[in-house]
């Protein structure tokens, strides 16, 4: 699938992951690419992405069921177009070509590849002429979301198509005797009717893969790799209270249990109970090393008068980091620093597994930790996706109401109490906070919410209570339904629980006498107000 740019993002290299069976992705630089490791390893089936030339030696080594070209946004002619080491068509390894992908593949076998001259976005619907094969249990034609300029024209010689459109004669094509096939559109992408299907015949029934990948065996694999790295010595866990890093603090504290530390920052910017939540989790639960750093008064204090949420980020950002360094001085022995990084991270930012530690996007980094803190890192779910990383926790044995939790900013209620920070104000946002989550909870709608909080608004009104006028804050509540915080909805809410909100906060946050519901997109608007 084109990208807005031409540029090829980079690719994640192939990692040392041990699984008896697995597919790789070699990554053209399409959008999408990830989405197609994500729909293989819905079926039990390890995928990485790796670079679109990793040469067909390494790919040997690494013993692949099967490979899939991922699409992307060049065009085979075009100047240093991504080529794939001609060699891998010689493995007898399975290969699947999707959109750029199919083209590389057809034009590298001595086929033609026409530049289109119009671009074709959107569904088409497409005919199989077999439901056989890669098209096992799909339907004669079905909906399939097409992406791209250039087409094949001619097929290579052995190649014959096996399915079409209206306007794509070779939508699918298949190699008469090896297993080499090509798909034109994007069965990756939900548009694509019955495209997790068609991805399934292809690691099941083409590959042969019998889908036995299971998050406790990665567990344990995971376990020994991290005792046999760490040796000896010890490991420092940054605990933010989140998913990711208490993922990471429970596997550690399996694989090395009393050789890891945990660092918690309490800020005084976190959500109602949050402290006493970690550590109770952590020292009580797990029995970790847990130090938990009381510096709400020196981030309160270094906050005192600001009302920019830049400023607000910065200045949260370097006291976290000076607060953090200082615990961890006082660690002895301490040589590794582990970190919640996770796949899509490791992808976005191109990372390797030899380079250095993945950036998280700019904008997100604050509670992220700098390299000159002087730590090896350690970053054992940098291979999951973040459902795999809540399974994970859940045989970890974390509570569910740990791994459903929905995400919260480094910078915590700073960028939620809008304006100039005080402890009233934070305490006033955490008791609305908490009666916001408390009735989605009950409506039985948290999970179906990816973000939800109150915020408090830098806003006095007047009310009325009794007899007596009253001029107090507002609070807004936002909900929001989004698949990669990128882009979200707002969450429509049935009324009865707006309202249940509405009189609860009311009626019970001493201070607040409105409440007003967040009805914004993202874009124009963010998901967080600060
Ligand atoms: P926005 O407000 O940019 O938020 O639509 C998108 C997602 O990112 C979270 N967010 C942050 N997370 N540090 C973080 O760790 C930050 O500075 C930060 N700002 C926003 C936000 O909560 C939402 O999930």
């Amino acid at each position: 699938m084109p990208a807005n740019s031409t540029m090829m993002k980079p690719a994640a290299q192939a990692i040392g992951v041990n699984v008896a069976e697995q597919v790789l992705v070699l990554d053209f630089g399409s959008q999408t690419a990830q989405l197609i490791a994500r729909r293989v390893r819905e079926n039990n089936v390890f995928c990485q992405m790796v670079r679109h030339d990793l040469p067909a030696s390494r790919i040997r080594e690494i013993n692949p069921k099967g490979l899939i070209l991922s699409g992307g946004p060049a065009s085979v002619y075009g100047k240093g177009s991504p080529q794939p080491d001609p060699e891998i068509f010689n493995l007898g390894i399975p290969i699947l070509g999707i959109c750029y992908g199919m083209q590389v593949t057809c034009q590298t076998q001595g086929g033609q590849v026409t530049a289109g001259h119009t671009r074709e976005f959107g569904n088409a619907p497409c005919r199989v002429f077999s439901s056989t094969g890669l098209f096992e249990g799909v339907p004669a034609e079905f909906q399939a979301w097409m992406s791209h300029g250039d087409q094949v024209r001619d097929l290579p010689e052995e190649f014959s198509p096996i399915a079409n459109t209206e306007t794509c004669p070779n939508a699918a094509v298949k190699h008469s005797t090896l297993p080499i096939y090509g798909l034109q559109f994007h069965p990756e992408v939900t548009h694509t009717e019955h495209g997790s299907r068609l991805l399934a015949n292809f690691v099941k029934g083409i590959c042969g893969c019998r889908g036995t990948w299971k998050i406790s065996d990665f567990i344990e694999q995971e376990v020994a790799a991290l005792r046999k790295r760490v040796g000896s010595n010890r490991v420092i866990c940054g605990l933010s209270g989140g998913v990711d890093s208490s993922v990471v603090a429970a596997l550690l504290s399996r694989a090395i249990g009393d050789q890891v530390s945990c660092i918690f920052v309490d800020n005084g910017l976190l959500r109602q109970g949050e402290s006493d939540q970690v550590r109770e989790q952590f020292s009580d639960h797990f029995k970790t090393d847990l130090h938990v750093v009381d510096a709400k008064s020196r981030f309160l204090d270094e906050l005192k008068w600001v009302k920019d949420p830049q400023q607000k980020r910065k200045i949260i950002g370097r006291v976290f980091i000076e607060v953090f360094r200082h615990e961890a001085k006082s660690i002895p022995n301490a040589r590794f620093l582990a970190q919640g990084t996770l796949y899509p991270d490791v992808i976005e930012s191109g990372g390797s597994p030899d380079g250095p530690a993945a950036v998280i996007k700019a904008h997100h980094n604050v509670g992220g930790l700098p390299e000159e803190l002087g730590f090896e890192l350690i970053e054992p779910l940098r291979d999951l996706f973040k459902d795999e990383v809540r399974q994970m926790g859940l045989e970890l044995g974390l509570p569910e109401h740990l791994i459903w939790r929905h995400p919260f900013p480094g910078p915590g209620l700073a960028v939620r109490c809008l304006g100039e920070i005080t402890e009233p104000k934070l305490e006033t946002l955490r008791q609305a906070d908490a009666i916001v989550i408390d009735e989605l909870h009950r409506a039985g709608l948290y999970r179906k919410i990816q973000q939800a909080f109150a915020v408090l608004l830098p806003v006095q009104s007047v009310g009325v209570m009794g007899d007596d006028r009253t001029y107090e804050d507002a609070v807004a509540v936002r909900c929001v339904q989004t698949d990669d915080f990128m882009t979200a909805d707002w969450y429509h809410l049935p009324y009865d629980v707006l309202q249940k909100i509405s009189t609860r906060i009311t009626n019970s946050v001493r201070g607040v006498n409105r409440v007003v519901y967040d009805i914004s997109s993202k874009p124009p608007s963010t998901i967080e107000w600060e």
